[in-house]
């Protein structure tokens, strides 16, 4: 008999469709090799969300995904969408979602592959070994602490962001980071600004807090700044790093180049039952539609959604080689592609049919 599962799709706006569209394929194949059958709903999200109904996303919508509890999301926003109001933006809609799925603490995974060491701006002997995992505070912090509002002072106009950080909210973040830290190189780095800013004496006092809990884990705190800095210096003394909501978006960017590329990196948001796979980049509007992005991180998301979400660890294990061997043999979307002997540039359908293979193939030779 076949176990039945629901998931919904989100593809988004720009490359999105393009990327999700392959992310989906592999996904379903992995899972009916492991006697799953996977049915995906999808939904339009973001930009595209808005020119259907005249909101980023609807009520609807978002009841879909908490009912179903995992979803799968290619990338959203484009120069189409820039100037409408902050609740209209792209944006505001993966906020939302984020928020109202309670996925509170998102893992991005900066792995450097042997294969595409030579593909960083940096030098090879510096990344070569990266094994980093950031988990970034997802629903809090300054991307929606209040008040947030623009107003004006005597003719000159400004606007209010807020940083807010509560104890609970650090801690259950931190757990997750503690956890990780575990089942890795019990090595974990929290990153703050706590030399300047009260919400990053919060976080730090509240991390250290967890340390009787966690005293097989080695608990090191360091500035952000100093962070962005040691990143590019000398990555490998990293292992699990937990930072608050912008602190982690700003870093993952920057680490996401000792892979090579930002479409690389994959990531998972989960909270509670709930579980989120985007991919890092964003909807690369430039590119979108030619058939020429690469889906790598949106198949590694696949392959994460499998991991924490369908509790399917071959089959994670399954996606993640079928990526290594592509990489192993030459194939290179534009984004990673550097005239070396060996590769060769493709586009996103070479991909999506070398997965495939792939991952069919080895289902034969297990028969
Ligand atoms: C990310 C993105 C988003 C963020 C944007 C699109 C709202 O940059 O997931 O890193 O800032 O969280
Ligand atoms: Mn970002």
């Amino acid at each position: 008999m076949m176990k039945k599962t629901e998931i919904i799709a989100l593809p988004g706006d720009g490359i999105g469709p393009e990327v999700t569209g392959v992310a989906v394929e592999v996904l379903k194949i992995v899972c009916r090799q492991h006697n799953v059958e996977l049915s995906v709903k999808e939904f339009p999200f973001g930009g595209t969300c808005y020119e259907q109904y005249g909101s980023p996303v609807t009520d609807e919508i978002l009841d879909e995904c908490k009912k179903a509890k995992v979803v799968l999301l290619g990338a959203v926003g484009g120069p189409k969408w820039d100037d409408l109001n902050a609740d209209k933006r792209p944006e505001a809609a993966l906020l939302k979602l984020r928020k109202e799925l309670g996925v509170y603490a998102n893992l991005r995974p900066i792995k450097v592959y042997p294969v595409l060491a030579g593909s960083s701006t940096l030098k090879k002997e510096v990344i070569e070994g990266t094994d980093i995992l950031i988990i970034r505070e997802l629903t809090g912090g300054i991307y929606f602490g209040k008040p947030r509002f623009t107003s004006e002072e005597g003719g000159d106009p400004f606007s209010v962001d807020t940083m807010k950080y509560s104890r609970s909210e650090v801690q259950r973040v931190a757990k997750v980071a503690f956890e990780a830290a575990r089942l890795r190189s019990g090595k974990l780095c929290s990153v703050d600004k706590a030399n300047v800013l009260e919400s990053s004496r919060m976080w730090r006092k509240s991390v250290d807090e967890l340390t009787d809990d966690y005293s097989d884990v080695k608990l090191s705190n360091m500035l952000v700044d100093n962070c962005a800095m040691q990143i590019i210096r000398d990555p490998k003394q990293f292992d699990v790093m937990v930072t608050g909501n912008m602190f982690g978006d700003i870093l993952s960017d920057a680490a996401s180049m000792l892979t090579g590329s930002l479409g690389m990196l994959p990531s998972a948001s989960i909270g509670g039952k709930n579980g989120l796979y985007e991919p890092v980049h964003g909807s690369a509007p430039d590119i979108a539609g030619q058939g020429v992005a690469n889906p790598l991180a949106a198949v590694a998301s696949a392959a994460l959604l499998c991991r924490y979400s369908l509790k399917m660890e071959e089959a994670a294990q399954t996606i993640e080689e079928a990526i290594k061997s592509l990489l192993q043999d030459g194939l290179r979307t534009g984004d990673l592609y550097a005239e070396e002997p060996g590769t060769r540039l493709v586009h996103t359908k070479e991909v999506s049919d070398y997965l495939i293979n792939q991952i069919q193939a080895k289902e034969e030779s297990a028969v």
